[in-house]
């Protein structure tokens, strides 16, 4: 579908904190220059544009309601960051009433559909390239972990490298939302109060100090943890996401399934493999995934089991070269601890790449240690990138 010039985009969670990063990207990119926006809101329609996006706005002056599939009809793309509830609810409508535009989301709910393709064009432009030929409308961003581990790893899995991937993820709590991030806070100050004469006497007993901060975290109100459900400053939480039920998480097992989607791998997923009729294998990748106290950066522990010994300095290059993001961390302890920890990368683009090496179990074992802010290229970035993708077909 040929986009006018100034296309009608219309822009839905603009106020939440993926959604406040997206604003923030597509400023700094110029992205607005070339859009008309349309601003949506869940609660204030009609109203005059908030001072955060007013600057942004070219004709389109006053908020629309998100709930008006008239007015979201208007526009020739969606992007929302508002959540799944709202995709839920506007999604089926939207397009029963015949409307073909683009949609572009944040949320989960659209990733795995048949008529979607997950987007992380420094990963699979040829995949996205693929799905606008086919027509294809529906282009949502990935999981975050599984966005920032391509961004780092990519190179090894698109020289078909990888026979399979397992991994331990670190999480941050912005991973669950705000609200996550301000409670996981509040713990730490409530876990500090709990113990700042101690802290402050240099003869006090550290064992007393452990002592007071365990009663403290046990005793943490329900209030205290309402997000998290347990304690999280001090500890950590091998657990994110739903139970499925069969020993899995939910995040688990998206680790595997969006991760071969995103690679346009395994069955449904479309890449042509050798014979007729076949598709290029799913690579079996799994993973525990953990929350940690960290604010918005997600980790990830990898051993990667490769289809044939690549000596090491080949390894490193490819994954250097891969894309502009990507920083390989030598791996020596200066430089991981200058370079490979959430607080540096907190708010960058960069995806450093450290602790790369051959394991202990064979010389097609690899270990590897990746870093990205989940709000960047786990979330907003990939948005932005596919408007840009559609704006210049
Ligand atoms: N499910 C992720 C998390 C959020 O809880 O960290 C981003 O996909």
């Amino acid at each position: 579908m040929a986009l006018p010039s100034n296309p009608r985009v219309g822009l839905v969670g603009w106020r939440g904190m993926v959604g406040s990063v997206l604003m923030q990207r597509m400023e700094a990119e110029g992205d607005f220059a070339h859009i008309e926006p349309v601003f949506f809101s869940t609660s204030s329609a009609g109203g005059e544009l908030p001072a955060a996006i007013a600057r942004f706005a070219k004709n389109e002056r006053k908020l629309q309601a998100a709930s008006d599939l008239k007015a979201l009809a208007a526009c020739d793309i969606v992007i929302t960051a508002q959540g799944s509830d709202f995709t839920n609810e506007a999604y089926g409508p939207l397009r029963a009433s015949g409307w073909k535009g683009y949609w572009i989301d944040a949320a989960k709910t659209l990733r795995m559909s048949d008529d979607a393709v997950i987007v992380l064009d420094p990963v699979n432009l040829p995949v996205i390239r693929n799905a606008l030929a086919k027509g294809i409308k529906d282009y949502i961003g990935g999981n975050c972990t599984v966005s920032c581990m391509l961004m780092g790893l990519g190179a090894l899995f698109k020289a078909d490298l990888v026979e399979w991937m397992a991994a331990t993820t670190y999480q941050a709590a912005s991973g669950g939302g705000a609200q996550h991030m301000r409670e996981l806070l509040a713990q730490m100050g409530t876990l500090n109060g709990s113990v700042k004469a101690l802290l402050a006497d240099p003869a006090s007993a550290i064992l007393e100090i452990d002592r007071r901060i365990a009663s403290t975290q046990r005793g943490l109100s329900a209030e205290e943890t309402k997000n998290f459900m347990v304690p999280l400053a001090g500890s950590l939480i091998p657990w994110i996401d739903a139970d499925r039920g069969d020993g899995t998480s939910l995040e688990e097992w998206k680790g595997g399934a969006e991760t071969n989607k995103i690679l346009g791998r395994g069955p449904g997923f479309g890449t042509p493999g050798a014979g007729p009729g076949s598709v290029v294998a799913a690579i079996p990748i799994d993973s525990i995934c953990v929350r940690v106290g960290a604010m918005r950066c997600h980790s990830q522990s990898v051993t990667i089991k490769l289809k044939k010994d690549v000596p090491l300095q080949e390894i490193e290059q490819m994954i250097a070269r891969d894309n502009e993001w990507v920083r390989l961390v030598p791996n020596n302890r200066e430089a991981t601890l200058r370079e490979l920890t959430p607080v540096a990368v907190t708010g960058t683009m960069q995806i450093p790449v450290g602790r790369v090496r051959k394991l202990a179990l064979g010389p097609s074992y690899l270990g590897a240690f990746t870093i990205g802010d989940q709000l960047l290229w786990g979330a907003a970035e990939p948005l932005r990138r596919m408007l840009r993708i559609l704006l210049s077909q």
